[in-house]
């Protein structure tokens, strides 16, 4: 369902993105992972519309959104949960997910339904509707992130490295909140710097280097793969690697 094709990007000094083409199947999860620097970020960002490629093509559902806004792309139904500090510290949780609502604030039946099957999924908008957002713990805080970017009800969400900064407890939660995502339809295209743990969540796995795309297979073959261990996680076999669980 999105499409790029060959599509190079970069930020003044060259290009970052040297030709990428991937296919990102609709309402799976697909996990890019891959060396710091390798351009992971540079491929959310030019399909969220915050950067313009310089050639090539990214097609949604076959119409092209290469040459959209940011606000265009999420009206065409891509939200972005940003790396870090998405939330609005000094408003409650309840607030947060109103801004999230603002694209449909005039439809106020349609929000509060909306609102109220996030409730359901993600019970910590309910728990804790009227805390401050800075109050949360961190994993709380990315579970309302992912929430606020459901409420217009996109059809794909981008996520970067969601577990950057988490305990392993609370990377479960990020696992389940993930899954719980994609279940509710959305195709999750994410960004995952603890390769182990985003090739177990992702459906689709997909290795990025030096701007381009080394390999894009079903996410538990990328992960039996020798090289891949050799890739990421030295040259130690994957049963033996201290980490082990998620
Ligand atoms: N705003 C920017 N201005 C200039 N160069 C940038 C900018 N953002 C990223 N780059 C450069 O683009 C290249 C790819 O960066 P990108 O953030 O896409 O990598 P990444 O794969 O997400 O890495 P990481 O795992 O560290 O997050 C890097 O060489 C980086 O220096
Ligand atoms: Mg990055």
């Amino acid at each position: 369902m999105i499409e790029f094709e060959n599509v190079r990007a970069g930020y003044g000094g060259g290009d970052v993105l040297q030709g990428v083409t991937l296919t990102v199947e609709r309402a799976a999860i697909t996990c890019v992972v891959g060396p710091n620097g390798a351009g992971k970020s540079t491929l959310l960002r030019v399909l969220s519309g915050l950067l313009r490629p310089s050639a090539g093509t990214i097609l949604l559902d076959g119409k092209p959104v290469h040459a959209l806004s940011p606000a265009e792309v999420l009206a065409a139904g891509v939200a972005q949960v940003p790396q870090q500090g998405g939330l609005f510290g000094n408003l409650t949780v309840r607030d947060n997910m109103l801004l999230g609502g603002y694209l449909i604030r005039s439809e106020r039946g349609r929000l509060k339904k909306r609102l109220d099957e996030l409730a359901e999924a993600f019970p910590v908008i309910t728990t804790r509707a009227h805390d401050k957002a800075a109050d949360l713990s961190g994993g709380q805080r990315r579970i309302v992130e992912f929430a606020r970017a459901l409420v217009t009800n996109p059809s794909v969400v981008l996520l970067d490295e969601p577990t950057l900064g988490l305990d392993p407890k609370t990377c479960e939660v990020v696992f389940e909140s993930t899954q719980t995502m994609n279940e509710l339809g959305v195709t999750v295209l994410m960004v995952e710097q603890n390769v182990r743990f985003g090739l177990k969540l992702a459906h689709h796995g997909v290795v990025m280097e030096r701007g381009q795309v080394l390999f894009a297979a079903p996410a538990d073959e990328l992960l039996a793969r020798p090289d891949m261990a050799a890739l990421f996680f030295g040259a130690a076999p994957e049963t033996s690697h201290p980490e082990g669980g998620l």
